[in-house]
């Protein structure tokens, strides 16, 4: 059995590290998120860095990690080459899914919706150049939307009239895309959502590339068929709104939430 760590700044990893645990449920998970220093999409580069490789190398030391998924796209983007020099296991890292996106759109339009940090990432625009040539990418960084999604989680209604503001654009335009990269973790939160007022579009997200890449690597550790893996959560800070995620983590499989000490 291997220990798995997923990483992210708030809620949005779940949607990854449920992908993972669908196809490997008998490893054991932690959940760790960086919730002092979020939204991650609004932080400058060298902030988001250092806050990454802090934690993530504490975290790996401290729960005899075997390897950690990066389940965040704005944290991908920037901070995979230093968390790879740094850590000692390997490292699985989500960005934004353009390839299957360019091949799956047939009006050649694709909207990515991710964070202000992912979308202005020069990793970001040279994975369009590479993997989507000739179609037209629109771009949209929307923290409003990474917050809709924690209030979703934490069991509070989407604000549809704002999910509306956002997508505005790509509503009523003559060309609008027909296929929409969920380019940040925090999305597929809200698929149902965008689904409501894109109704003729294809959502296309990381979570199954990375559960595949995490199987691909941990094809040598032994698991049991018969033992289910254990799950626990952490935070950096665990105040009261953290508190009230204990209750929904534990629906996720994940039976305790803990702030990291460190
Ligand atoms: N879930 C994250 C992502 O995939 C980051 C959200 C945020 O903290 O801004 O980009």
């Amino acid at each position: 059995m291997a220990n798995i760590l997923v990483f992210d700044s708030g809620m949005g990893g779940l949607t990854v590290y449920r992908e993972i645990r669908r196809t490997l449920p008998a490893h054991n998970y932690v959940y760790c998120f960086d919730n002092a220093n979020f939204p991650y999409g609004e932080l400058s580069e060298p902030a988001l860095i250092a806050a990454c490789c802090r934690l993530v190398s504490h975290m790996v030391a401290a729960n005899a990690i075997d390897l950690v998924v990066i389940a965040c796209n704005t944290a991908s983007t920037i901070a995979l080459p230093a968390l790879r020099e740094t850590l000692k296991v390997p490292v699985v890292g989500v960005v934004p899914a353009i390839k299957p996106a360019a091949a799956l759109t047939h009006n050649g339009c694709i909207g990515l919706l991710a964070t202000p940090g992912t979308v202005s990432r020069a990793y970001t625009h040279t994975l369009i150049a590479q993997f989507a040539p000739g179609k037209r990418v629109l771009l949209k960084g929307a923290t409003e939307l990474v917050i809709e999604a924690e209030h979703k989680l934490a069991g509070r209604p989407v604000n549809m009239v704002l999910l509306r503001e956002v997508l505005a654009d790509w509503l009523d335009e003559a060309v609008v895309p027909d296929t929409l990269v969920l380019g940040c973790t925090h999305f597929p939160l809200l698929d149902d959502e965008i689904r409501q007022l894109m109704p003729d579009c294809q959502l296309v997200d990381s979570g199954s590339a990375v559960a595949r890449r995490v199987a691909h690597l941990l094809a040598d550790v032994p698991t049991s068929m018969l033992a289910e893996g254990k799950g626990r959560a952490y935070c950096t800070r665990l105040d009261a709104q953290a508190q009230k995620l204990t209750t929904p983590l534990q629906a996720w499989g994940l039976s305790s939430l803990e702030e990291v000490e460190f």
